[in-house]
Parts: structure tokens; sequence; C-alpha cells
């Protein structure tokens, strides 16, 4: 159209008055039409989106509460018992067989164990992501296929392997360990995961959002996040996977120590690949392939001279080794 009034005025036709009309009116015109197709495209997706929750919302829960489930009573036993559990992400591979044993109320029991042994799989299931194939698992004497899945998630903290936190500011990411904690008990538990100093750091201390979307945290740091959070929540069960396994020993070693006294008197699952952490543990499980091949204290176990004595061994002379290395000392 343009194109052609633009012959019409070479040939005289049209001046260009009249092509600066037509094209104000195109432009008047475009403008709109350009806005329709934007809300199309935003009415779309937000169909589809709709769509999409609709889909997820329809979707069974791998694991869902029974009708008749109850909430898991916070009476002051706390002993979990894992009774003969067999387990199976899928069918065709079993993970964990024939696997016993108790946390009396207020101990800690450490696992210990290769890589792929099932340690991070009994945690999944003592905070009931999955359902055990054979056996059970219960708490106070009660099967957690029983009782509500927000009462025993309610009964326990965990610092997991890796933590995911929420797009939201640190303040909310620690305070989620109990809804309502006042700022100084936020800080008072960020302080004694020694992530305070970090968080006040920053320009927008604890108002900084993290995750995706805002600032990016390290291993350390997240797990760190994930530690105060759980000493917040101050849980009458607490499981540790690799809770300090993303950092460097000086901060391990101060972390430890405060784990530790959160630990007494709590009913504790430890796992943990560096077996000096574990050596206070009231039990230690030694894990290969899924199943216990041996239980009892360190002491215990060094006597034995089984598998824990050798990674024990071995553990002692890689950090001899460290420290002679950074030390600068010829071994
Ligand atoms: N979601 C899953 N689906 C299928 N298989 C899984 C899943 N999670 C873990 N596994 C398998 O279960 C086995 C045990 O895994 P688990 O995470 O318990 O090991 P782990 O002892 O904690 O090891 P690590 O010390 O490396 O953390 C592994 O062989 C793993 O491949
Ligand atoms: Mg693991």
């Amino acid at each position: 159209m343009l194109w052609r009034a633009t012959v019409g005025v070479a040939e005289g036709r049209m001046t260009l008055g009249d092509l600066v009309m037509i094209n104000a009116f195109m432009i008047q015109l475009y403008i709109p039409l350009n806005f329709l197709g934007v809300l199309y495209r935003e009415i779309k997706q937000s169909l589809t989106d709709l769509d999409k929750m609709f889909t997820l919302m329809e979707k069974e829960r791998e694991i869902a509460d029974r009708p008749d489930a109850s909430p898991l009573p916070l009476s002051a036993d706390s002993t979990v018992r894992f009774d003969h559990v067999h387990f199976a992400y899928e069918s065709t591979r079993p993970i964990l067989h024939d696997v016993s044993f108790e946390i009396p109320a207020g101990k800690t029991v450490a696992v210990v164990g290769p890589s792929g042994s099932g340690k991070s799989t009994l945690a999944r299931l003592l905070y009931r992501f999955y359902d055990v194939q054979q056996g059970r698992i219960t708490i106070a004497g009660q099967d957690v296929r029983d009782v509500t899945q927000s009462s025993v998630r309610q009964a326990i903290g965990i610092v997991p392997q890796d933590t995911v936190l929420f797009n939201d500011t640190v303040e909310y990411n620690i305070a989620y360990g109990r809804p309502g904690a006042t700022r100084a008990e936020v800080e008072e538990a960020a302080r004694a995961a020694r992530i305070h100093d970090f968080i006040a750091s920053t320009p927008k201390g604890y108002h900084t959002m993290v995750g995706e979307r805002g600032l990016k945290l390290s291993g350390g740091e997240k797990q760190r996040v994930a530690i105060a959070r759980t000493l917040l929540k101050d849980p009458p069960i607490l499981i540790f996977d690799e809770a300090t396994s993303a950092l460097d020993s000086a901060n391990e070693r101060a972390i430890q120590s405060e784990l530790k006294s959160v630990a007494k008197n709590k009913t504790a699952l430890v796992i943990a690949h560096r077996l000096s952490t574990v050596v206070d543990a009231h039990q230690i499980l030694v894990m290969e392939a899924g199943r216990i091949i041996e239980r009892g204290t360190h002491q215990e176990l060094l006597a034995l001279g089984g598998r824990y004595a050798d990674m024990w061994a071995l553990q002692q002379s890689a950090e001899g080794e460290q420290f002679t290395e950074v030390m600068g000392m010829e071994p």
C-alpha cells in the first residue's frame, strides 16, 4: 500500500502531504494490531499454563495420606525404627535389603559406607518421600504410613545432601523452618550456622533474594542456610545427610560442634563421609550395597577389624598426608 502510494507520488497523482497522512494512518493501525498480537500470545500462554496446572493437579501423588490418617502424636517418645525394610525405586532394581535398626529417643545413629550404598535412601524413606515395599518404618511405634505426611515432616528437621532454596529472601528461607519466627531468632540460627556474617555483608542483608532469580549461593552457603533453617525449626528428630560436605575444613569443624550440641538429646540420623565426625555416635551402621554389614560403636567397630576399621585407617592416613602437604613437610 505504501509502495503504491509512493508510486502515486512519483506519478504526480498524490502529494507528499497525502503520503505523510497515509503513513500516520498506517502507524495508528499498526500499533493496536501489534498490541493485539501481544495480548493474543499472553492469553494463549496463560491458557497453556492453566492446562498444565490442571494436568499436574490430576496426577496422583506418589505418596498419599490414607483417608483415615491421623497426625503423629508429638509425645516425648521419638524413637525411630526400621524393621526389615526392603526398598526399590524401580521394581527391577532393589536398593535396600532387609535393613533393620533402631534410633532410641535422644540418641544418635550414624550411617557410613561407599557412594551408592543407600545411605540417603534411608533419609528419604524416613522423611517419607517414598514408601517401603516390605517391612516398616515407625516413629514412636507408629507406622509412618498410618500418620499424615505433614505431621511426620513437622517432627523431622533435615539437612539434605543438596539443598534447594526458594526464590525468596534469605530471611524467608531460614524462617521456613519455623513460620512466625522473629528476626532475632532467625539471626541467632544464622549465627550458629556461620552464615550471618555473609548475609550481613550483602547490600540488602536478610532481604536479599536467593535462588534462580536472585543471589546464587555456593554449595556451602546453601548448606549453611539449610542448617540455620533446621536449627530454627528445632524438631525432635534430626537427619543430617552429609550436612557439612560442601564446607571447608575450618567451617566444617566449627559447624560440627554446633550440630553436635543441637543433636544432644535429639533422635538423630547422621550420614557422614568423614568418619572423624561420627566417632561419638551411639551406634554406627556400615552400609554396603543396600545392606548393613557392620554395626557398633566406634571402638567396637575398630576392635572388629572389618570394613569400618579399614575405612578408618585409610582416612587417618589420608588426613595425615593432607596435613603434611599443607604444612609443606616431607612425609
Ligand atoms: N530417585 C531415584 N530413582 C532411582 N534410583 C535411585 C534414585 N535415587 C537413588 N537411586 C539409586 O539408589 C542407590 C542408592 O542411592 P543413595 O542416594 O541412597 O546412595 P548414597 O549411599 O547416599 O550415596 P552417596 O554417598 O553418593 O550420597 C544408587 O545406586 C542410586 O542410583
Ligand atoms: Mg547420599
